[in-house]
């Protein structure tokens, strides 16, 4: 297919804001937008910056939109988003500072992460073997343990663009991950963190977040699942 490649470009020390090039290319309707991206960077500009590192949607790490919805360039083939003649668009992710073309600054996206306690807490003493979890248990943090924290959704929610303070879906997903694993002791503690007026109650179900995971994780159904779990003040 010979289509066109539109793509937001920001060089901090050249430019003042951002500004859209076009490059001309002949893909394969199975190329990924990654190969797209890399076809642009090999062949034509080198100075073309993005972020991507397993290629195969495991790392997360090249979230962008691609035709105005957020996506894993990975994970999405040329064939879904552009036909013979068309044109591609391709820009980063919103609510977070550019840093160059389609890199963003992630560092407030993983301060928020960090503010969740995302690390297993239980001071009992260890078990001879594992901590054991009965598979009814497994299944309530089935969704949210399939998170590979690509900020596709939280960079999609209206209400994070409005007021980065907001934790947004993808750490609450994290801290539902903790909160419904039946061997984690913070229960407590999360609920609280989840109660603050940075957390979940900001959520207005806007429902962006849910149709932007790359891995399909019920977003909002967990957020609403948390909000029940803060006001019942137990998982
Ligand atoms: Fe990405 Fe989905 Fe995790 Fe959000 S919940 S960070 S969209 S994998
Ligand atoms: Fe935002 Fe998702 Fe809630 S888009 S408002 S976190 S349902
Ligand atoms: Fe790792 Fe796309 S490069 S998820």
């Amino acid at each position: 297919m010979n289509i066109t490649v539109k793509i937001l470009r920001f060089d901090p020390e050249q430019d003042k804001k951002q500004h859209w090039e076009n490059y001309a290319l002949e893909v394969a309707p199975t190329d990924r937008v990654l190969d797209i991206l890399h076809q642009v960077k090999w062949f034509q500009d080198t100075t073309l910056n993005f972020r991507r590192s397993c290629g195969h949607g495991i790392c997360g790490s090249d979230a962008m939109l691609i035709n105005g919805r957020n996506r894993l360039a990975c994970k999405t083939l040329a064939r879904d988003v552009v036909k013979e003649g068309g044109t591609l668009s391709v820009e980063p992710i919103r609510g977070l500072k550019v840093v160059k073309d389609l890199v963003v600054d992630m560092e407030p996206f993983f301060d928020s992460y960090k503010a969740i306690m995302p690390f297993f807490v239980n001071e009992s003493p260890a078990p001879a073997r594992e901590r054991l979890q009965s598979p009814e248990h497994a299944e309530l943090m089935a969704h949210s343990s399939n998170c590979i924290l690509c900020a596709c959704c939280t960079t999609s929610c209206p209400i994070f663009w409005a007021n980065g303070s907001y934790l947004g879906p993808a750490s609450i997903v994290q801290a539902h991950r903790f909160i419904f694993d039946s061997r984690d002791e913070a229960t407590q503690q999360r609920l609280g963190l989840m109660n603050q007026n940075t957390g979940v109650w900001r959520c207005r179900t806007a429902y962006n977040c849910t149709e932007a995971c790359p891995r399909e994780i019920p977003i909002t159904e967990l957020i609403e699942q948390v909000k029940r779990s803060v006001m019942y003040g137990q998982a």
